[in-house]
């Protein structure tokens, strides 16, 4: 019986399971622990700290299937996704780990049993590789276990050492090698055809013994540990009898599912293994919290879902197709990741929404492409044209190098990188404009921060800054900046805003309206009165009142992100905030609209930890420990190695640099002011804390009271009464409306008097007033039942146009057009017009004339009828 990809992921957690091994659920594909790491690449990654010894856990042997993208960044495969046998964005690392419990022998031992007893594979069929000075492993791979020594290679290099990354646990590997038989073309490692496809690593065994430095140094680990990693794929593919990893059951039933969605008859389209293998790497992504954006993350996600609707659409996907295959992986998947089955709602959304913005430029980008490929001399798309398509129809560069390839021209990667740098340095010009002391100015030293507990001190001015020039001194009324030895002024950063108050010096105030960073130093930007000299002593002074209300409004920030993660969700992560003294501002990851009953909910979560008065702690760690205690940190921030933890009660606990109250009672009330979506995927929520949330209700409450007012109620019954209001209304327009048809129908029976008779037809030619255009159509229509037969001429003025509708009955249209009169009359008033036959209308723009043209009417239709 053929076992299927399930059965396999399965069984290796039994094996390692029955022998001692902890089950450890798959970690995020976001790594939380590792701000230097773009998308979690190995079993290990959750386990590094373990085996640096830094952190401890209950079990010593763990065995895990861990969700891995390698995607994006420097070593970035995306473009030979689908082309070849083993390229994937996203594939699952089945390992066991020994933190300090066994070592080599038993690795090796229970790899060759698992494999050769539980799989049942040909022992002949493998062969294995050791790190060239490795006799210990050579000795148990060729006395323990009896492989011959023939299939023991030593090889040399960095493919038998496996590290993390350019720091942390690595040691020497050996890896177990499957020979797909002499059909396929290839060597064994370390010979010259090592890259072809015969031989094929299937398991490495990472022998972990040092943590390498940054100058290169190993340095031994606590105790020697082993890391394993076996991708699923290729193990299935070897027990499923087939050769290629999209040949295996779950990705069969991938490419059916997708086959069926963009209507594809041809099962061996690469395309379909592309769309295949995205949907995998794009829901885990999603599911993990990832957006699509334009950077970091959610680009390399943007990039995936732009390739793969590509493809979709290049076999004939009439419809937005991609996030229907959510469905099919949920089924394939849902089971091993059960946090995939939760997310499908959200993971279909965002696939949808992100497929119908690029569809809209998509077709205008290809035939772009379409054209410069049949013109191209030569080989290489030019940079700027692989630019113009990134900026203006968000084509990855990566996605036109794809489609390039297809017609065998490929991109000038290093034009593109060039343009992009280009339009990163205008943008940086752009928001720069204005002031900039930092790019122009160094100075080079170093202010100490005394403003966690103080509000005042004194201190040395160290340069003294006017006209973006270092200078002795400021005179009086002069703008420019102080920089000091040590300051309670906080400078902006993290969203908080510089600190405002006062420098006094013996000459004088130095009245500071913000607080910058300036390398090292902080710069205190002001206005003088009096003279401000280099080297004087000054007391710095904050304003202390501005300051509580940063504070306060600072630390609602922190109880606002923990309250969105608990009640929407733990996709939600910071994408930006902005803390003033009288308001904030957070921005942050959600795909969804906020109901009313959710941001209530938001408001009173936060506002039930205010009154909670947790005490806010603020602490000193190693980067390492403050995530180990849950710390949430940002991606794409750096850290320094020790980071400060502020923590609220249980409820909150972030890495932050900024001011914050004592307590959390100390904010008084939370009060969200406004909630918005600013971008795909990124909401907003303004809030006010404090005195500026009672102020806020405040003015609320008056405002009720005023509408109250006017509606002659009390508040409660402002709703009631406006109900009211807008029956009455309804009642009102209706009576309205009808006493005016009957005045127009009245004054349309005192216009049939006034009709004339030329060449015996009945001709009505009349000029209005303060008939609305919109009634002018019933009332052509009265007249010309009233008539009979005959035709009507109306012109109304109003402002400063002119309206003119004309009726011929259907018994003269043969004669008469309404279209071309009511076009006579309108060249005359500045303006033209159109209709049917029997009734049009126009506009014109001199009403001055409007009595002309009427007068015209008499003589045209004499010629005509
Ligand atoms: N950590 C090892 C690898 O990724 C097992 O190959």
């Amino acid at each position: 019986m053929t076992l299927s990809t399930a059965q396999i992921r399965q069984k290796f957690i039994d094996y390692f399971k029955r022998h001692g091994h902890q089950p450890v659920a798959s970690s995020s594909l976001v790594p939380a622990d590792d701000p230097t790491l773009l998308f979690t690449n190995a079993g290990m990654n959750q386990f590094k700290d373990v085996f640096l010894g830094s952190e401890k856990r209950s079990y010593s042997r763990a065995v895990s299937s861990q969700r891995c993208v390698r995607a994006g960044g420097k070593h970035n495969d995306l473009e030979n996704v689908g082309y070849t046998a083993r390229h994937h964005t996203f594939f699952e690392m089945m390992g066991n780990f020994s933190f300090g419990d066994y070592f080599k022998q038993q690795a090796i031992e229970f790899a060759w049993k698992f494999l050769t007893e539980e799989l049942g594979l040909a022992k002949e069929k493998l062969l294995v590789t050791v790190y060239s000075d490795d006799d210990e492993a050579f000795d148990i791979w060729e006395n323990q276990i009896g492989v011959p020594k023939e299939k023991i290679i030593r090889i040399s290099t960095s493919d038998n050492f496996w590290s993390m990354g350019d720091t942390g646990p690595c040691g020497p590997c050996s890896e177990i090698f499957y020979d797909h038989g002499e059909h396929i073309w290839g060597g064994p490692p370390g010979t010259p055809e090592e890259d072809g496809d015969r031989f094929i690593e299937i398991w490495n065994l990472v022998f972990m013994q040092y943590n390498k430095q940054a100058d290169g140094s190993m340095e031994p680990l606590p105790k020697p540990s082993i890391d394993t990693g076996m991708g699923l794929e290729r193990i299935s593919a070897i027990m499923q009898d087939v050769h290629s990893n999209y040949e295996i059951d779950l990705f069969q039933q991938l490419i059916k599912a997708a086959a069926q969605v963009v209507g594809s008859n041809d099962l061996q389209d690469k395309s379909l293994r592309v769309i295949a293998d995205h949907i995998r790497s794009c829901s885990f992504l999603i599911c993990d919290g990832v957006m699509p954006g334009n950077e970091g993350r959610g680009y390399v996600l943007r990039r995936i879902i732009r390739r793969a609707v590509r493809h979709g659409y290049k076999l004939g996907a009439k419809d937005i197709f991609f996030y229907k295959l959510v469905a099919a992986l949920t089924t394939e998947m849902g089971e091993a990741y059960p946090e995939l089955a939760d997310q499908r709602p959200v993971i279909e959304k965002v696939l949808k929404v992100e497929e119908e913005q690029f569809s809209k430029t998509l077709s205008r980008g290809m035939a772009m492409l379409s054209d410069v490929l049949n013109e191209l001399d030569g080989d290489t798309v030019p940079g700027e044209i692989v630019f113009k398509l990134y900026d203006t129809y968000g084509f990855p560069a990566d996605l036109t190098a794809d489609v390039a390839r297809e017609q065998d021209y490929k991109i000038d990667e290093a034009g593109f990188e060039q343009a992009m740098q280009q339009q990163r340095q205008r943008a940086q010009q752009a928001s720069n404009f204005g002031m900039n002391y930092n790019a122009q100015l160094k100075v080079e030293h170093t202010t100490q921060f005394t403003g966690y507990t103080d509000v005042d001190g004194d201190a040395t001015v160290l340069e003294v800054i006017y006209d973006n020039a270092l200078c002795d001194a400021l005179e009086d009324g002069q703008e420019g900046i102080i920089v000091l030895d040590n300051t309670p002024f906080y400078a902006e950063a993290g969203g908080q805003a510089g600190d405002k108050g006062v420098l006094e010096v013996s000459g004088g105030e130095f009245v500071v309206a913000d607080t910058k960073k300036m390398g090292n130093a902080f710069a205190h930007f002001g206005q003088v009165h009096g003279v401000v000299k280099k080297g004087d002593t000054a007391t710095a002074r904050i304003d202390a009142d501005n300051r509580e209300a940063v504070k306060k409004n600072h630390s609602a920030t922190h109880l606002l992100h923990a309250a969105l993660r608990e009640i929407l969700g733990e996709h939600v992560t910071q994408k930006g905030s902005l803390v003033e003294a009288q308001r904030m501002r957070f921005d942050f990851s959600q795909f969804e609209a906020i109901s009313a009953e959710q941001l209530a909910h938001i408001e009173r979560r936060v506002n039930e930890e205010v009154r909670a008065n947790h005490p806010l702690t603020t602490e000193l760690m190693d980067l390492e420990e403050a995530k180990a205690s849950g710390a949430m940190a940002l991606f794409g921030e750096k850290y320094d190695e020790k980071v400060r933890v502020v923590k609220m009660g249980p409820f909150s606990i972030e890495l932050c640099g900024g001011t914050h109250v004592n307590q959390t009672g100390d904010i008084g009330l939370f009060k969200i002011i406004g909630e918005s979506g600013i971008a795909s995927g990124v909401r907003r929520i303004e809030a006010v804390t404090g005195a500026a949330a009672i102020d806020h209700v405040q003015r609320q409450q008056q405002l009720l009271a005023e509408v109250a007012g006017l509606l002659k109620s009390d508040v409660s019954g402002i709703a009631g009464r406006i109900g009211q209001l807008q029956t009455q209304q309804k009642e009102l327009e209706k009576a309205l409306g009808a006493a005016k048809q009957k005045l127009a129908s009245q004054q349309g029976a005192d216009m049939l008097g006034q009709a004339v008779e030329i060449n015996g037809v009945k001709v009505l030619i009349s000029q209005l007033d303060g008939v609305e255009a919109k009634a002018l159509r019933g009332m052509v229509d009265d007249l010309k039942n009233r008539m009979g037969e005959g035709i009507v001429v109306l012109g109304v003025t109003a402002e400063n146009k002119v309206n003119l509708i004309v009726g011929v009955t259907k018994g003269l249209t043969g004669k008469v057009k309404a279209g071309e009169l009511v076009n006579f009359l309108a060249g005359q008033v500045g303006g033209k017009g159109g209709g049917r036959p029997d009734m049009a209308q126009a506009g014109g723009d001199q009403p001055e004339n409007l009595g002309g043209a009427l007068d015209s009417v008499n003589a045209w239709l004499s010629d005509k009828l």
